[in-house]
C-alpha cells in the first residue's frame, strides 16, 4: 500500500522523538512493501519563527490532504510572551479543529516490564492498570471566546465553555463504541454538580446508553475521578470525558503508569485521516541531548497503522519490537532504573527498528 503521510516535527524534543518513528516506520515500509511518502508540516513555535503563524493555511491542507498526520510536539519558553492567538499551541488546535478530529484515544495501560516505574504502591499496581479515556477534542472551553478587558477598571479575563448535545453525543457514541470492542464498562466524566454543560453531558450520555445495553455506563464528577484514577486505577475500562477534563486526567492516567513519555494517541473524526502524536509535551528543557524518550512518538506510529491505515499485523510488531526492547533492559532516562542499560533516544530508536520482526 501506498500512504501519505504528513510529518510534524515541531518543537523541542519534536524533532528528535519523530525522527525515531520514522525509522520504524521506514522498517515496516521494508518488510510488508509498503511505501510511506512524507510531507513535512511547519506547526508551533518554528513555524511562528519561520512564517510569522503558528500554523499557516497550507500547511493545514497538506495534513487535511495527507492520509494521516504524525506529529511530535510544539511549544516552549520562547513562545511565552505572544498574544494568546499567535502562540504554537494555537497552531495545534487549528490543526485538530481543522481535521474535525473530535475524538482523542489516550490510553493508559501498564507495562508489566516497567511495574516498578509507578509512583503507585505495588499493591495498588498488582491489581492492573489498562484503561482508555476518550477525550472530546475540539470544542469545551478549549475553543470557546477567550478575551481579556478591563471591567470597572479591573482586568478581568473570560474563557466560554459551551457544548451542543451534537457535539456530546457524537463522541459519547465514540464511548460506547470503545467500551462495546473492550470489557464494556464506560464511566462519564463530568461536574454536573456545579456545571451546566455536564448537566447536558450527563443527561446525552444516559439517552445513548438506551442504544448500548450491552455497556455498563456509570458517572463520575471529575474531582472524584481524579481521586479514583490514583486510588484503584483497575475499576476504569473506558473514561469519556470533556475536553479540559480530559486533558488534566490524562496526565494524571500516563504518569501511574509510569512514564508520560511511553503513552501515544490518536485523534480521528469523520474520516480515516487521523492525527497521531504522543501525550506529552515539546520538553524544552531536554532539546537536543538526545535524552528523550521517543517511545510515545513511536506508539503513536502504531496507531497510526492500526487505526487509519488497517495495518493491524504491522502495528503489532511495531508493539512486540517495543515490548522486547523493555525485555532485553533497555531504559531511557525517564525510566531508568538499577540494572537496567541506559540508553539515548536516537539509541532506543535504532533497537526498536532492529527488533522488528515480520
Ligand atoms: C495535550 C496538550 C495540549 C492540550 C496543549 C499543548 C495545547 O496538553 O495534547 O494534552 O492541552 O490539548
Ligand atoms: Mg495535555
Amino acid at each position: 500500500m501506498t500512504k501519505n503521510i504528513a510529518v510534524i516535527r515541531g518543537d523541542g524534543i519534536g524533532p528528535e522523538i519523530v525522527d525515531q518513528a520514522l525509522k520504524v516506520l521506514d522498517k515496516i515500509a521494508e518488510l510488508y512493501r509498503h511505501t510511506f511518502n512524507y510531507t513535512d508540516v511547519d506547526m508551533g513555535g518554528c513555524a511562528i519563527d519561520k512564517w510569522g503563524d503558528p500554523l499557516p493555511e497550507e500547511m493545514l491542507q497538506k495534513c487535511v490532504e495527507s492520509d494521516s498526520v504524525l506529529l511530535g510536539a510544539v511549544g516552549g519558553n520562547k513562545w511565552n510572551d505572544v498574544p494568546g492567538h499567535m502562540r504554537p499551541e494555537k497552531g495545534l488546535l487549528r490543526l485538530r479543529a481543522g481535521m474535525g478530529v473530535y475524538s482523542n484515544n489516550r490510553p493508559a495501560k501498564i507495562w508489566p516490564q516497567l511495574s516498578d516505574a509507578s509512583p503507585l504502591k505495588k499493591s495498588i499496581v498488582d491489581q492492573g492498570i489498562d484503561f482508555i479515556i476518550v477525550r472530546e477534542l475540539i470544542g469545551g472551553i478549549y475553543f470557546g471566546e477567550h478575551k481579556t478587558e478591563e471591567v470597572d477598571g479591573v482586568p478581568t479575563a473570560v474563557d466560554i465553555l459551551s457544548y451542543d448535545e451534537k457535539e456530546i453525543e457524537r463522541i459519547g457514541r465514540i464511548g460506547f463504541e470503545t467500551a462495546r470492542k473492550r470489557n464494556k464498562k464506560l464511566c462519564s466524566v463530568e461536574k454536573s454538580n456545579v456545571l451546566d454543560s455536564s448537566r447536558l453531558w450527563k443527561k446525552v450520555m444516559h439517552r445513548l446508553a438506551e442504544e448500548y445495553p450491552d455497556v455498563e455506563l456509570s458517572d463520575m464528577l471529575v474531582d472524584n475521578c481524579a481521586m479514583q484514577i490514583v486510588k484503584n486505577p483497575a475499576q476504569f475500562d473506558v473514561v469519556v470525558t470533556e475536553n479540559m477534563f480530559g486533558d488534566i486526567l490524562s496526565d494524571e492516567a500516563s504518569m501511574i503508569t509510569g512514564s508520560i513519555g511511553m503513552i501515544p494517541s490518536s485523534s480521528l473524526g469523520a474520516t480515516t485521516c487521523g492525527l497521531y502524536e504522543p501525550i506529552h509535551g515539546s520538553a524544552p528543557d531536554i532539546a537536543g541531548q538526545d535524552i528523550a524518550n521517543p517511545v510515545g512518538t513511536i506508539l503513536s506510529a502504531a496507531m497510526m497503522l492500526r487505526y487509519s491505515f488497517d495495518m493491524a499485523a504491522e502495528a503489532d510488531a511495531i508493539e512486540k519490537a517495543v515490548s522486547d526492547y523493555l525485555d532485553a533492559g533497555y531504559r531511557t532516562a525517564d525510566i531508568m532504573s538499577k540494572g537496567m542499560k541506559k540508553v539515548g533516544c536516537s539509541e532506543c530508536g535504532e533497537i526498536i527498528t532492529g527488533m522488528i520482526r515480520k
